[in-house]
Parts: structure tokens; sequence; C-alpha cells
């Protein structure tokens, strides 16, 4: 049986800059979503990479009196070096230098200019460099000085140039037909109404190429021109499953793709020039493109400047790989901007995976290797209660956490498996298995059983979000590498009493608060 595809990006980070926790916010999300998918029985691709062309790049390799090739090539390896340390599983990393990158972005302007939908002229107006993006005089606004700035404070200078166009006033009545057939296109949905009223104020063309600089892929026909750096970089979603030859099994299988994830900072391009371009090019729309929100650093804006940036290094040097990643998709919901502090951090952990995951897994796995002679206990006959336990463990999370990963409700999806764990502690409670130990055996078997058996389940959920820490404790309760994706999870599958268990460790260490214990010395 050949298995669906699915097909997630990230948004292909600039390599002007070092990564941040805010490029590693975007790629764990698209991270725990394709391992979600791979362990849910789907062939998946996850594309992630770097977007090395355009007048940031250009101008920040001047500055460091480096070619930009030079610098793209020093960048991209942070980028990548980036992924390993957050075990990030991505199928390609993508950069626009390639070769075959740079034709198929050629190909897809070749196909815009035969729709008629490409035109010479001239560019005047403002350019913003920090967000290669043209905006008109009404969006911007002045800063302290006086000076004229982007929506988003940067600064903008003003352009005047022979510059190709793209057809963009063509498309609104398109593109709001096609919103309106695609209602989930744009996600979260409080964010369509932004797309849709900026469409709706009416499109000017869009200046797709520049002249005064050479670090970009050239215009088809017309090489003195490069291809403004938006029309290239969107362009590495279909280049990297084959486009130009779209009889190719990447292209085929794979577009149009799920779900592109990216920065609110980012959707108007995602979810008003790309679908045009590709629809120009009688290509398919993407289903899905998701916004997802800022974060900020102890209630300030990360910036260079104020010295605040948290680096995905320090991140993990300081609380490990697997409860950054936990913390970056529990601590908000996916689509709002969230704030990076110490406190929250240590809460989160200590209270939901040291405590509550930890607890119970080391509570269990302890005593059946003191009572049960380290082997998975023999179960009785069920009561209510256990059998409650397991439903809730089994199928009815594996249901309801997939209904959360369809709509990128990571932080739900977290607290339903949270929520188990809970009901799992509080039966341990209930039960109490330490005085059935000299009571009743039998039951106190049962008992351990169904708490491993909810272990095992799990720790096969919580694979796409803590990988390490999930092995740790399906290896602790004898699960097989081949037992592992989600079909296992469930009673048809549990555990064989009698099966012999390593000798107990923990997954989730606690981390020790320094502050708090800082303050208690003081
Ligand atoms: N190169 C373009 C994207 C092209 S996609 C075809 C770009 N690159 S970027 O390096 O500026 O990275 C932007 C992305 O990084 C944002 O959309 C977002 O995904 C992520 N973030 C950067 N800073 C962020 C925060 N402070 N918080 C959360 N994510 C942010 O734009």
């Amino acid at each position: 049986m050949t298995k669906p595809h699915f097909y997630i990006t990230t948004p292909i980070y600039y390599v002007n800059d070092k990564p941040h926790i805010g490029h590693a916010y975007t790629t764990i999300a698209c991270d725990v979503m394709a391992r979600f998918k791979r362990l849910d029985g789907f062939d998946v691709k996850f594309l992630t990479g770097v977007d090395e062309h355009g007048q940031k790049v250009y101008q920040t390799a001047h500055k460091a009196g480096i070619t930009p090739q030079a610098l793209a090539d020093k960048v991209s390896v942070n980028f990548r070096e980036m992924n390993r340390l957050l075990d990030i599983t991505e199928d390609q990393f993508i950069r626009t230098t390639e070769p075959f990158h740079q034709k198929a972005a050629q190909a897809l302007w070749q196909k815009m200019a035969d729709a008629g939908d490409i035109y010479l002229g001239k560019y005047a107006g403002w350019y913003s460099v920090r967000d290669e993006a043209f905006f008109s005089e009404d969006e911007l606004t002045k800063d302290a000085a006086g000076n004229k700035t982007a929506p988003t404070g940067a600064p903008v200078e003003w352009m005047e140039e022979e510059s190709y166009f793209f057809k963009l006033s063509a498309w609104g009545d398109r593109l709001l037909d096609f919103y309106e057939k695609h209602p989930d296109f744009i996600q979260p949905s409080y964010r369509k109404n932004e797309v849709v009223s900026f469409v709706k104020s009416g499109l000017r063309d869009l200046s797709i190429s520049r002249t005064t600089f050479d670090w970009g892929v050239p215009v088809p026909g017309d090489e003195k021109h490069v291809m403004y750096v938006w029309v290239d970089a969107l362009t590495n979603y279909i280049s990297a499953i084959g486009y130009p030859n779209t009889d190719s099994d990447g292209f085929k299988n794979f577009w149009p793709a799920d779900v592109h994830v990216v920065g609110k900072d980012i959707l108007r391009f995602h979810a008003i020039y790309w679908p045009a371009f590709l629809m120009s090019a009688g290509l398919p729309a993407p289903k899905r493109v998701y916004a997802h929100g800022w974060w900020m650093a102890e209630g300030q804006k990360m910036s260079k400047s104020i010295g605040n940036v948290i680096s995905p290094e320090y991140m993990v040097g300081k609380y490990g790989v697997e409860a950054s990643r936990y913390f970056l998709l529990r601590e908000v919901t996916f689509g709002n901007d969230g704030d990076f502090s110490h406190t929250a951090m240590v809460n989160r952990i200590n209270a939901e995976l040291a405590n509550n995951l930890g607890n119970l897994v080391q509570r269990t796995l302890s005593m059946i290797a003191k009572n049960c002679e380290g082997k998975v206990p023999q179960p009785g006959i069920l009561e209510d209660a256990d059998r409650e336990l397991l439903q809730k463990a089994g199928q009815q999370m594996l249901v309801e956490v997939r209904d959360q990963f369809e709509k990128l409700q990571f932080s739900r999806a977290i607290e339903e498996f949270i929520s188990v764990a809970n009901a799992a502690n509080l039966y341990i409670d209930a039960q109490a298995p330490w005085k059935l130990k000299k009571t009743d055996p039998a039951r106190m078997a049962t008992v351990l059983y169904v708490l491993a058996e909810t272990i095992r389940n799990l720790g096969i959920i919580i694979q796409p979000f803590t990988p390490n820490a999930a092995q740790k404790i399906l290896d602790q309760v004898a699960v097989g590498a081949h037992e592992r994706n989600f079909s296992f999870i469930g009673e048809a599958h549990g555990l064989k009493a009698g099966t012999p268990l390593p000798a107990p460790s923990g997954a989730f260490p606690r981390i020790v608060d320094e502050n708090a214990e800082e303050a208690k010395t003081a």
C-alpha cells in the first residue's frame, strides 16, 4: 500500500546573520510536525534551508569585506549545525545558490512571462533592505529622528531603476476568489482578515528585478537584471521537489505542499505573491500557509543592540535539547507571540516533564523493578479504573492529539498527553500499589501493568517533541524499534507479561533553578 504524502516547509533563512531562537522555533515546529506525520504513516518531505541572494546578504558581505558567496558558504553551515544541535530531521536543506534551484527560478519566471504577466518598466519608490520589501508612501512611519521607516521599524531608501514588473494588480480578484474557495489557506484564521483587506485595498504591480547589484539569479534573456530575492526564494518550495519537471515523482507526490510554516512577518509574501506567481505559471497554490507569532526575550524584543538575542547554542547549552524543543512549542499557542524567560522555562519543564511525566515513569518502573522481578507484570481481571486509564492513554489520546496536530496546535496536543500523565498519577495515588504489595500482590501486578502500558503509549506519542527522552522511556519498557509508530498505540499491541525490563533510569531531569538557589543562599 502506498503511503499518503505530506510536504512541510520552513521559510529559508537569510544568511546575513547567525541563527537565533526565532529561526529555531519555526524549524522545531516543522520538525515536530514532520516526525508526527512519519509516525502516523505518511511519506513525509520536510524542507528547510537558506536564502542566500538579495541586497541584504550582498551588503552584509560587502561590510565584512568578503564575497557574498563566501558569506553564504559560512553562514549556511551555521544553519545546518543548528539543525544537528536541535535534532532536526529535515529531508532536504536547500541553498538558493545551488544551480538546480537557479534554473527552476528562471523556469518559473519564463512561465509567468509567457503568460503575459511580466513587463519592463521603471521602479521609483521606497525599499527596505532589512525586510527586502517595497513599501508605498502611506505605509511608512517616522522614527524618533524623523526618518521614514517601514512598518517593521526598518529604514527605507528611495530607489529608482529600470525593473521588470509582475502584474500583481491583475490578480486581486482571482486571489480573493481563491481565498474564498479555500477558507483554510491562511491560518490561524484571524490572520486571514489582514491579508484579505490588503488585497481588497488594491494591489500594485510588483517590481521583481534589480540592476544596481548582481547578487541574484539572472533574469532569463536580460542578464543585467537579477531577480527580486523573494521571487527566487519562494521558488525553493518547488525547485526542491523537481520543478520545472512537473512529471517528476517529487513534484507529483508533494505538490501542492500541505503547509508552509512562516513567521507572521512574512505572511504577505506567502499568502499574496506566492499563489499569484504560481497561478500565473499554471501551477496550483499550496494548501495552507500557517503564520506563527514572534518570540521576545524576558519581555523585550530581541535585538543585537540590546544584546538579548537568544541563540540556540545558549538555550540548548543551558536547558538541553529536549527541554528546549518542548518549551518553545508548549509555552505559547502556535500563532501567538511568546516570551522566553528563564523562570517560565524552569517552571514548565519541572512541572510537566520532571514532576508529572518523569515521576510517573520513575515511580512505576522502580516499583516494577523491585516487586515484579524487573519483568512486565502479569495483569489479572481489569477493573473499571484500569480500563478507563487504558482507554484514555490509547486510541482516545491518539485521536485527540492527531486532531490538534491537524490544526498545528502543538501546545494543545501536549495538553492532551499531559492530562493522560496526570490521570495516571492520580490512578497510582488512588490504587496505592505499594500497599497492595502485602494485601493483594495479584492486584498490584495488574495496577503496575496498566501503568506500564500507559507509559508505553505516552512514550510513543511524545516522540515528536522529545525524541531522546521518548527513546529512553520506550527502551525501559522494552518496546522494540519497529513497534514505536502510532499504529502501536492502544491495547491491541499491549506489553507482553514476563518480558524482562532493563534497570530503570530517569528520563526527564529537573532543571536546577540557579536564581532560586542564589536567593536561598543570599
Ligand atoms: N528569507 C526570508 C524567507 C524566505 S521564505 C521563501 C526571511 N528570512 S529570515 O531569516 O528573516 O527568517 C524569517 C523567519 O524566521 C520568520 O518568518 C520566522 O519564521 C523566523 N523568525 C525570525 N525571528 C523571529 C522571532 N523573533 N520569533 C519567531 N520567529 C522569528 O524572512
